[in-house]
């Protein structure tokens, strides 16, 4: 028996040195931790499990059979953070630059088969050079297998992806059909096709940073939802983002302790300006509102004229999705409409209720947008708050103009509670454009056209520039005062914690892709 012990002891020693201390040696002369180090950052100590370390690969081509390393590149297994249940994989690109081969793809898939099976979080670390040159057709079976498996699992349990190294070909498919995309800045990157295919085939000369580092996607694709510095801090990010969601789409994010107090924040008073074209930062007004220091923001960098991210309110987890008046003065437009929509239904599906903060002077015109499809992209906004059955509830704090009224979590598209400040202005458009094209005869027919131009934008203005008008018709339930709006946003979402609502029966909906 001792001899026996002494031979595992001796394989698992092999398994936990992965490609060997020379690429080691490279992975951290490259800023990189390796796959054993980012698993155990991650988790709560001593809480790893690993499945499958003595794993290796079937290829004999190529000289493979002679090139074996215990694991196949990918160290997969379960472990918790926080106390809570979840299941990893991380890439070893110390083995054969972490490429997915048909075996370290099985790897891959039999932690998610139990992640969906027992309902608990996934955790990829992806680090790899695609698909194992090596095997052929075998490793682009793998990636399907698990591709196919991402699909199963979206909307049933969270899955989250880190980039912590090259993702390229295959690479970054799987990432993109998971609920979060973080990278790693300087040393990730994402392509479908590297610098030297996109040389070849368009001509273009550009660096792998250009064409698919971190703060690429994070500012112009959208396709990163977070990026951070370094190792360790996108790992922090990983469990910070974590903390906010549920264990699977049956049960609820975990509460904080909170006793309700006054509430009072005169703060929020003083953050609309007095002049409706002004701009103002929108963060203020969240962070106003919510818990301190809670909001954890999604795609900061990309289509800034909205805001999305988690935070919690009075304990609990919320989703808030906010115009930014700062950008484009709020303005609704293709990229921001995606940005929401995505994240609206993400809330939706894992039971994280949904608080709209709206200051929006309606879609942005242009043949740009239209040619890009802003009506198809401005309808996923609207079908996905439409579709969304977790409580939902609307603060106007300014403009609330045209279809983007419609579309920002109205009453009307199934919103539970709509506030509106005294501040807010609900009308189909601005005052001054409104005049013109209602009193335009009046207007060119005035001895002086520009003082009845004048005239007219303030009747339309006093009129519609004001909440009373919604109100009076039930579309808007209370005009609140700025300081209590976090004592009414913590009391309404309380009345609806046991909302339910039955949809009916079909096979999914058709959402404008
Ligand atoms: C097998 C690979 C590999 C791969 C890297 N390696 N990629 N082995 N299959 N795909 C091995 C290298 O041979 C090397 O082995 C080790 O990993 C480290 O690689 P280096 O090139 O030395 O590292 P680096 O300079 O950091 O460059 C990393 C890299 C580069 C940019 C990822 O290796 C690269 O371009 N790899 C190929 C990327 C690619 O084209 N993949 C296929 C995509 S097609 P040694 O023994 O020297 O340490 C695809 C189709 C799937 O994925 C489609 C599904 C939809």
């Amino acid at each position: 028996m001792q001899d026996k012990i002494k031979d595992l002891n001796e394989k698992l020693a092999q398994a936990y040195l992965g490609g060997g201390e020379k690429r080691i040696e490279k992975q951290h002369a490259n800023k990189k931790l390796t796959a054993r180090e980012r698993v155990q950052y991650v988790l709560d100590e001593g809480s790893f499990e690993e499945i499958g370390a003595l794993v290796t690969h079937r290829t004999k081509d190529f000289g493979m059979d002679k090139q074996q390393f215990y694991g196949d590149g990918v160290v997969t297994g379960y472990g918790t953070i926080d106390g809570r249940l979840v299941y990893i994989f991380a890439q070893d690109f110390t083995v054969f630059g972490g490429s997915l081969s048909e075996t370290h793809a099985e790897k891959i898939c039999k932690i998610m088969d139990l992640a969906v099976k027992v309902g608990a979080p996934l955790i990829g670390l992806n680090d790899s050079g695609g698909a194992r040159i090596q095997e052929g057709v075998r490793s682009l079976g793998g990636y399907a297998d698990i591709f196919y498996r991402n699909v199963q699992a979206s909307g049933v349990i969270p899955q989250l992806s880190a980039i912590m190294g090259p993702c390229a070909g295959g690479a970054v498919y799987s990432p993109a059909m998971t609920d979060f995309t973080l990278m790693v800045e300087n040393t990730s990157y994402m392509f479908v096709t590297g610098p030297n295919v996109v040389k070849t085939v368009t001509n273009e000369t550009v660096t792998s940073e250009e064409l698919g580092g971190a703060s690429t996607h994070a500012s112009k694709s959208g396709v990163a939802h977070k990026t951070s510095t370094n190792d360790v801090e996108c790992l922090e990010d990983v469990k910070k983002l974590l903390s906010y969601l549920p264990q699977n789409n049956q049960e609820k994010p975990k509460a904080l302790p909170f006793e309700l107090g006054d509430e009072l924040r005169e703060q929020l008073s003083n953050i609309v300006p007095d002049n409706a074209n002004k701009p103002y930062d929108m963060h203020e007004v969240i962070s106003g509102i919510i818990d301190e220091d809670s909001f954890y923001e999604i795609h900061k960098d990309h289509a800034e004229n909205i805001i999305v991210g988690f935070a919690r309110l009075g304990g609990k987890s919320i989703g808030i999705v906010a115009n930014q008046p700062m950008f484009l003065a709020g303005v609704l437009d293709v990229n921001s409409s995606k940005k929401a929509a995505r994240f609206v239904r993400f809330c939706d599906a894992f039971n994280i209720p949904l608080l709209t903060l709206e200051d929006v002077p309606g879609f942005l015109p242009g043949t740009d947008q239209e040619w890009n499809g802003i009506i198809v992209h401005g309808a996923k906004l609207l079908y996905a708050f439409s579709e969304a059955t977790v409580p939902r509830i609307t603060v106007i704090t300014r403009k609330a103009y045209g279809g983007a009224y419609d579309v920002m979590n109205s009453k009307h598209i199934g919103s539970d509670m709509n506030f509106a400040w005294p501040s807010a202005e609900i009308a189909v458009m601005g005052a001054k454009g409104a005049a013109e094209i209602i009193f335009r005869k009046e207007i060119k027919d005035a001895d002086d056209p520009e003082a009845k131009w004048k005239e007219k934008e303030a009747e339309y203005a006093e009129k519609f520039a004001n909440p009373y008008s919604a109100t009076e018709r039930g579309f808007i339930d209370e005009v609140i005062l700025p300081k209590d709006t976090r004592r009414k946003l913590i009391k309404a979402f309380a009345m609806l914690e046991d909302k339910h609502v039955d949809t009916p029966k079909r096979k999914h909906g058709n959402i404008p892709l």
